[in-house]
């Protein structure tokens, strides 16, 4: 049965608009969605980070917030709800996710370092590159195949794990779950525990990123055998035993508008963790986040694991990811929780790589339907040269459909899916995209596109390089990023390589 396991309180209005409008605000928007204002989208699928609704215990746990400076009810609060979940002795909250990482890799890994992850999220990524190590992905075998439906593509190729901890020069490996960048898929907790013994042997440090681990245990107890009727919170707490910290953005599972943690098992990390905590993110009994967030957090990390509102938010995700098949829109398999991946690339072959084809999709859906969606795909994850042209494509051309939580009913995402039928119908006459700006770092938040022409496009991409280059630019993945911050060299140590 599909029904939303929660009734509506407070509504927010959307502003309804059409195509003609929406043509206009896109083109203001330098063809990136990243540019469009709030009250432009009509359905917003850019992310589920951050986008959730308050329940009304947490709006009442916010009000019993306390803001003290040192030392306040709302940490031990915040502090107790963590250490049941994790059991890790050391809780440090901060404002979101990529505050975590800075802190905790830059008081972990040295300059030409090697992270490895199943997949590092894109700040994750940023924040290893830009103290001058290297992010390296080493999906499992089956993540490749987005058509199969094995239960945990997420997990990681413990295979070249072992591979590379001989080899040596590793920092750090982080476990992501779920595995955002590589489809939302889970990882199972065997693949977590043969991941941990590895690192123990070989004497690394072994993190989840857990910005979404009650998602992540609800799939477990629902596919491994060894979990099965098992509770999330039960699963989740199995992981987190498994690993030796996390850093975690709670804009997620934790149903909050901002915040994260850092919780880790050693001692004298913790403390150094903390020494950057406090220079950075604020006092260690709030981090950057004020007392009614931590009490809201606290009470979201009790409603983000419970069951029912699991179950509900999967069947929500399988029915859109179900409508979308239905209508010949094909989308990575098994869908997950979070959202769902069309796979743009299979259903636009007019348009090479060069042309950013689930770009192109991903900005159709707003056009037909106000529907807002990112790229996954060569915009966000390939190369490109300083005349804007790609010269290393993505594995994959995908759109992420990114589901808020308890923000949408049914009928929005019927809506959604009937959107992207309609782009269905037209999809040979979309157009490709190039890029006419593009920003030093972090590329897909803030450049610019413009539609390419269907007589350049049967011309192939000959001519662009006569181009100029594009102002400020610097491609990420060939020049690393601490170069592209301050135009100073990499740091000491091995200097930036590209990953392959
Ligand atoms: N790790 C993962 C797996 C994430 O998905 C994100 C954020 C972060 C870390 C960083 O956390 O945003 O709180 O600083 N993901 C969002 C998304 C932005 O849209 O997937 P943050």
């Amino acid at each position: 049965m599909l029904m939303e396991p929660y009734r509506i309180k407070v509504v927010e209005p959307i502003t309804l608009t059409d195509r003609p409008e929406r043509e206009k605000f896109m083109a203001a928007a330098g063809y990136n969605p990243f540019n469009l204002r709030a009250e432009q989208v009509m359905i917003d699928l850019l992310t589920d980070s951050g986008t959730g609704a308050l329940s009304a215990a947490q709006q009442a746990a916010g009000m019993g917030g306390d803001e003290t400076y040192a030392g306040s009810p709302s940490f031990y609060r915040f502090r107790a709800e963590v250490e049941d979940l994790t059991s890790y002795p050391h809780i440090f909250p901060v404002h979101q996710g990529r505050a975590a990482e800075r802190i905790l890799f830059g008081t972990l890994l040295r300059p030409g370092q090697i992270s490895l992850s199943n997949t590092h999220f894109d700040t994750t990524r940023a924040n290893v590159e830009l103290l001058g190590c290297e992010a390296r992905d080493i999906p499992c075998e089956e993540a490749g195949d987005i058509r199969s439906d094995h239960p945990f593509k997420g997990n990681i190729d413990l295979a070249q794990l072992e591979a590379f901890l001989r080899w040596g020069n590793v920092g750090q490996v982080i476990m992501t779950v779920t595995n955002n960048g590589g489809g939302g898929q889970p990882v199972s907790i065997d693949n977590i525990r043969r991941a941990g013994e590895i690192c123990r042997a070989h004497g690394i440090p072994f993190f989840l990123d857990a910005a979404r681990f009650a998602e992540n245990a609800w799939l477990v107890s629902q596919n491994e055998p060894e979990f099965a009727g098992l509770s999330p919170r039960t699963v989740a707490r199995e992981m987190f035993a498994l690993a030796d910290g996390c850093v975690a953005s709670l804009k997620k599972d934790g149903i909050v508008h901002m915040g994260g943690v850092i919780a880790l098992r050693d001692a004298g990390l913790a403390a150094r963790c903390e020494q950057a905590l406090i220079a950075g993110e604020g006092f260690s009994t709030y981090g950057g986040l004020s007392g009614r967030d931590l009490d809201m957090l606290a009470q979201g990390l009790r409603e983000g694991t419970d069951a029912a509102y699991l179950r509900g938010r999967a069947a929500a995700t399988a029915h859109l990811a179900g409508l979308l098949t239905d209508a010949g829109v094909p989308v990575v398999r098994p869908p997950g929780v979070h959202a769902v991946y069309i796979d743009a690339g299979a259903v636009l072959p007019h348009l090479p790589a060069e042309l950013f084809p689930a770009h192109s999709f991903a900005t159709e859906l707003y056009l037909e339907g106000g529907v807002r969606a990112v790229e996954i795909g060569s915009l966000m994850c390939g190369s490109v040269d300083e005349h804007g042209v790609l010269t290393k494509a993505a594995p994959r051309e995908l759109v992420r459909l990114a589901l808020p939580r308890r923000v949408y009913t049914q009928s929005h995402l019927e809506y959604v899916a009937e959107t992207a039928a309609s782009v269905m119908k037209r999809v040979d006459e979309l157009p490709g995209y190039r890029l006419v700006d593009s920003p030093k770092v972090l590329r897909h938040f803030k450049c610019r596109l413009e539609p390419v022409e269907r007589s350049f496009r049967s011309g192939g991409l000959v001519g662009q390089a006569d181009r100029e280059p594009l102002a400020g630019f610097v491609d990420v993945h060939r020049d690393g990023f601490a170069d592209a911050v301050d135009g100073s060299a990499p740091r000491e140590g091995k200097p930036y390589s590209p990953v392959s």
